[in-house]
């Protein structure tokens, strides 16, 4: 395949960016969108020029790195995939395609398609411990009964990988899905109880600090989201957040 490559290209936080076009040739239907652009790093290398800086780790969907804009859309066109799990067979020989950062005033620019995205770190260590019981003899995993239904709702909310395509793909920049994933998470095991409303205030004030939009309900973070984090957790989490502000007051 031959391409056409219009690529974001930002020197560091303060350099206004542009964008800057590439041609690759002989790319493989079976390469990975990051194969893809390390081939391209390889070719600007060679060139003499500066490679091309973007995020990426497990390369399989686990890590939630490899954040990035793909024709205008947060891990390219498919649903259910990270952008190391995209496969150029998704794309046309010929095709032109579009690669640009997160966009979002709580992600700003590190340099080229690198965005800083410890907003999300952030918040999560406001969420604190739970309070889980060490003394005596380790405790059997399933000392604690669980519903099925239950479990695997909190499993769902866990399996968000915080990659922040959410907030890059809504209109207003904001974090619920990811914050509600994270609240829901403890929120629906019995461990997460004792501190669940210090929790999610916490939480949700962090998320307020860092800048991050209000949801309007649009729900395009959900789509977009390659682990299908359901909106159903912002829900709960705004009934926790409602609930635990008139306990607090
Ligand atoms: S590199 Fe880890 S999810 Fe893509």
């Amino acid at each position: 395949m031959d391409l056409t490559l219009k690529v974001w290209r930002q020197d560091g936080p303060a350099d206004k960016g542009r964008i800057e076009t590439y041609h690759v040739s002989d790319v493989s239907p079976d390469m990975s969108f990051l194969e893809m652009i390390d081939m391209l790093n390889d070719q600007i290398i060679r060139a003499g020029g500066d490679p091309i800086a973007f995020d990426h780790d497990c390369r399989e969907g686990i890590c939630g790195m490899c954040s990035m804009f793909i024709n205008g859309e947060a891990h390219g066109p498919n649903r259910g995939v990270t952008t190391c799990q995209l496969h150029m067979r998704s794309f046309e020989d010929g095709d032109t395609i579009t690669i640009e950062p997160w966009r979002a005033s709580a992600f700003p620019v590190v340099k080229d398609l690198a965005v800083d995205r410890s907003a999300f770190d952030r918040v999560i260590q406001a969420g604190g411990y739970i309070s889980v019981n060490t003394s005596g003899e380790t405790l059997d995993a399933n000392a604690i009964p669980i519903p099925k239904a239950q479990a695997d709702d909190a499993f769902n909310a866990a399996t968000c990988i915080g990659c922040g395509a959410c907030v890059a793909t809504c209109k207003n920049a904001s974090a619920m899905l990811f914050v509600s994933a994270k609240v829901s998470q403890f929120a629906l095991l019995p461990q997460g109880q004792p501190e669940r409303e210090l929790r999610v205030q916490r939480m949700v004030d962090q998320m307020d600090k860092e800048g991050f939009g209000n949801c309007t309900n649009t729900g395009a973070c959900s789509v977009e989201c390659p682990k299908g984090i359901d909106l159903v957790n912002i829900a709960r989490m705004n009934r926790d957040f409602l609930k635990s502000s008139i306990t607090e007051e």
